[in-house]
């Protein structure tokens, strides 16, 4: 598959979103057989970047779900040399499924131990702070992931659900080349990131949309019904609009990088063959029209 640049990584142009095998809106989780057959999948389809997160798990109880099926999954494989995995922390699941925030120095340190342990890894390849914590300055927040990174417990630095003065804090604070991604939902359902796309090609930061095919709700199985030039452009081309969707996103700039979510092994073996599908300039307008 074609690559992309993620901060220090060069990875496929699509992801695997892992979070679907553990939590989804569906309420339908796969055995563990059919979550590790579903990255599997994606490793032969030539997709090197997973994206994970502590909190995808079915319950608060079981946190670090989501990263001990990744982890598990790429010991099984064997060879995984050049694939990168990121996760995510800073936000909290309690006892009757409370959530919340914490962007504490304390917080984080510990969060990042437990996903260490969960992927069964020395260091994390990009940990991304999941929200922002809106009881501390974001500068501060950003310093603590500088620190870790510097202490070598990850190698790489991401940030997910920020605007684009949070980029620019973050940027600030890293320094040159210190920002590796923004993760924010972007979908032909909710183009709301628009700006912080854009704002990330300007900066040579990746950019990775989340739910790129409208979510595990139905959004991402009806995109081609909601969406007529979706569906239109992909029966010309003979491809399931999920493809056409996120040939869209790719060709937003060399930045993009979508992580499509999938229980299933046929959802990203189909969705990683988007990389090789180029639409027209007469397409992407349509789709860009068709809000
Ligand atoms: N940073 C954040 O705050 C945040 C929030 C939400 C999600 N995320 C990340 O974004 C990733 C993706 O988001 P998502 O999983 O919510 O939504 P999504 O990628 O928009 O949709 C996933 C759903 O699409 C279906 N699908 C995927 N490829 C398909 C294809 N080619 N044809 C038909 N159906 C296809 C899958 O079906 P099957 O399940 O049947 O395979 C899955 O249920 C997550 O895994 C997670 O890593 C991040």
């Amino acid at each position: 598959m074609n690559t992309r640049t993620l901060g220090p990584f060069t990875v496929s142009a699509i992801g695997l979103g892992a979070m679907p095998v553990s939590m989804n809106n569906a309420g339908e989780v796969p055995d563990e057989r059919q979550a590790i057959a579903t990255i599997h999948a994606a490793l032969d389809a030539g997709v090197t970047y997973i994206d994970t997160a502590d909190i995808y798990a079915p319950s608060w109880d079981t946190m670090g779900h989501n990263e001990r099926i990744v982890g598990k999954a790429l010991r099984a494989y064997g060879n995984h040399d050049g694939v990168v995995v990121g996760t995510k922390g800073g936000i909290t699941r309690g006892p009757g499924e409370t959530w919340g925030r914490d962007g504490s120095p304390e917080y984080l340190r510990s969060a990042v131990q437990k996903s260490l342990d969960a992927l069964g890894v020395d260091v994390i390849d990009l940990y991304q702070w999941h929200r922002p914590d809106r009881w501390r300055a974001y500068a501060d927040v950003i310093a603590t992931f500088g620190r870790l990174r510097d202490e070598g417990l990850i190698r790489a630095v991401g940030i997910s659900n920020a605007d684009v003065e949070e980029i620019d804090i973050a940027v600030e604070v890293l320094g040159e080349g210190g920002l590796a991604s923004v993760q924010n939902e972007f979908s032909p359902a909710f183009r709301n990131s628009e700006d912080e796309l854009e704002h990330c090609g300007e900066l040579g930061v990746a950019f990775l949309p989340w739910s790129p095919l409208g979510g595990t709700g139905g959004g991402a199985v009806e995109v081609g019904e909601r969406f007529g030039s979706i569906g239109e452009i992909a029966r010309d081309h003979g491809v399931s609009p999920q493809q056409v969707v996120l040939a869209w996103e790719l060709a937003k700039g060399d930045h993009v990088i979508p992580i499509p979510g999938a229980r299933r092994p046929q959802s990203i073996v189909d969705s990683a063959k988007a990389a090789d599908l180029t639409l027209s300039a007469d397409e992407l307008a349509r789709i860009d029209a068709d809000r």
